[in-house]
């Protein structure tokens, strides 16, 4: 078919995937070459089969085309348990610094939930948190993990998820968190989301702690517009919403990142329904249509959604939502849904945003200075016996397990053998002198396994306070 020249074709990167990924990126092909959709696929490989045939599940051709393409749309790959290759999905996200992860849930008509009318983005930081993975045994008692926050991948992130939900008309934007615990980690996400709420006064900001959220999302979905929040909590949050609207087979996703991103449901690759013929999909679906209003190709969005509602309000449904039509039927009832395509309609929706460029990691505008340590010590025999004076380090606390044990009363709780022990000093230590007392109690025989150094801003203090501690 001859596009007027304003409508060039685009290529899209897509991988089929495995399992049910055959099966539904072709209904999803099939569909939007109905729809003359002005894209060009462009068939690369990822996953357990493409590591049968090519020895990888991810060859590098793969991850160029994605970055040549700049969009790609992807079926679900399986993923190994218990061993084997790591998850192909968050290798890409990472490799490609998709960092976020934009799931709309919105109810579909003749999909059965408890709520009608739901109508929320879930937005999650797709990088950082406990996802960068850094997780060491202390002793062989304690494992511990670290979660990173950081503000310049916050505010890439924030920036634009309030872009987001300005380019599509939205009202309220919700940052969900946990600040009252994680006061550092969660504070510092929750104080960059107020910051660059500033800059957008039309959209009406607040926040809300994550365990409150959730009670309120099963009472009264429709309540939320837009939910923005850290990796981990969105996994589960967002996985929650797709359960509001018909669950996994209805829900599509979009991982974004610099001028860049992968479209996939988030459902996996289906291994018991497999070459049945009777996979939904809807998700795969839907997530390509994110990737058109991506694209700017908003009426073609809005087309084939509008199509796929039809049919679904039709009770023309797949097996996993109550209904018997194959694949096959659905997706032909999809496309005998899609209205004529009229080129002269202007599209309804501005263009889908850019994100910002590549922030780069801030200097603090304070010098910091360092004033101490939290010495983490494997002691198997109770408490460690430390010196109280190490130069101009003062012992002030010992805590096990995040409770103070030390000084004062031992409280009676379960103690391991990993005791966090802090010295501070009155005034700024420099490194040697750090090196100096740590050197001291190496010769002592106090076995420690890891150093945190303590610092202050302004006479602020860069570090938590251990519960119990005044
Ligand atoms: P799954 O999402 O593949 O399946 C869970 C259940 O939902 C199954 O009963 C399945 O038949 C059903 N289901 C899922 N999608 C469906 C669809 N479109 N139509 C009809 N029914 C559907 O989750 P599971 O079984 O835990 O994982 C299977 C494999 O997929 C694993 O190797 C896992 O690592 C991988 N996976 C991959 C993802 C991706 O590539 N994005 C995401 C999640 C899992």
């Amino acid at each position: 078919m001859d596009y007027p020249t304003a409508v060039r074709k685009q290529r899209v990167t897509l991988i089929r995937g495995d399992g049910i990924g055959p099966e539904i990126t072709a209904a999803v092909e099939e569909i939007f070459d109905a729809a003359a959709v002005p894209i060009e696929w462009e068939e690369h490989f990822a996953g357990l089969e493409c590591l049968h045939r090519f020895g990888t599940p991810l060859p590098e051709e793969t991850l160029e085309a994605i970055v040549r393409t700049r969009v790609a749309l992807k079926g679900p790959t399986t993923t190994p348990i218990g061993g084997g290759h790591k998850s192909i999905n968050v290798t890409i996200r990472k490799a490609l610094d998709l960092f976020a992860n934009v799931r709309p849930a919105r109810s579909l008509p003749g999909v059965r939930t408890r709520f009608e009318n739901v109508d929320l983005i879930v937005l999650r930081e797709n990088i950082e948190d406990t996802y960068g993975g850094i997780e060491h045994w202390q002793t062989p008692d304690v494992v511990q993990q670290l979660r990173i926050i950081t503000r310049p991948g916050s505010d890439a992130f924030l920036r634009f998820a309030f872009e987001l939900a300005r380019s599509q008309g939205r009202r309220r934007i919700t940052c969900v968190h946990k600040a009252n615990i994680h006061k550092m980690t969660d504070g510092l996400f929750r104080e960059r989301f107020y910051t660059i709420a500033a800059e957008y006064p039309e959209l009406h900001a607040d926040d809300i702690l994550i365990d409150n959220l959730c009670m309120q999302l099963v009472v009264r979905p429709e309540a939320f517009d837009v939910l923005v929040l850290p990796n981990l909590f969105g996994d589960i949050v967002s996985d929650l919403c797709a359960g509001l609207v018909g669950g996994l087979g209805v829900a599509p996703g979009g991982n974004i990142g610099h001028g860049r991103a992968v479209f996939e449901a988030v459902h996996g690759s289906a291994p018991d329904i497999a070459g049945k013929g009777i996979a939904n999909p809807t998700a795969l679906l839907l997530s390509a249509v994110q990737m058109l209003h991506f694209l700017s190709l908003h009426r073609h969005a809005q087309r084939i959604e509008e199509a796929l509602r039809l049919t679904l309000a039709a009770g023309i449904r797949t097996r996993d939502l109550g209904g018997n039509a194959s694949t096959r039927e659905f997706t032909r009832a999809i496309i005998s849904n899609l209205r004529p395509l009229d080129f002269a309609e202007e599209p309804t929706l501005p263009p889908a945003p850019e994100p910002a460029p590549q922030p780069v990691s801030s200097t603090p505008d304070a010098p910091w200075q360092l004033r101490g340590m939290d010495l983490f010590v494997r002691s198997p025999e109770g408490l460690p016996q430390l010196p109280e004076k190490l130069g101009k380090l003062q012992l002030v606390m010992i805590s096990n397990r995040g409770t103070k044990v030390y000084p004062g009363i031992t409280p009676p709780i379960l103690l391991v053998d990993w005791y966090r022990c802090r010295y501070l000093a009155e005034e700024a230590l420099t490194h040697a002198e750090l090196a100096a007392a740590l050197a001291e109690l190496t010769a002592a025989g106090v076995e420690w396994m890891h150093v945190e150094k303590l610092h202050h801003v302004n006479g602020t203090a860069l570090y938590s306070k251990a519960q119990g501690e005044e």
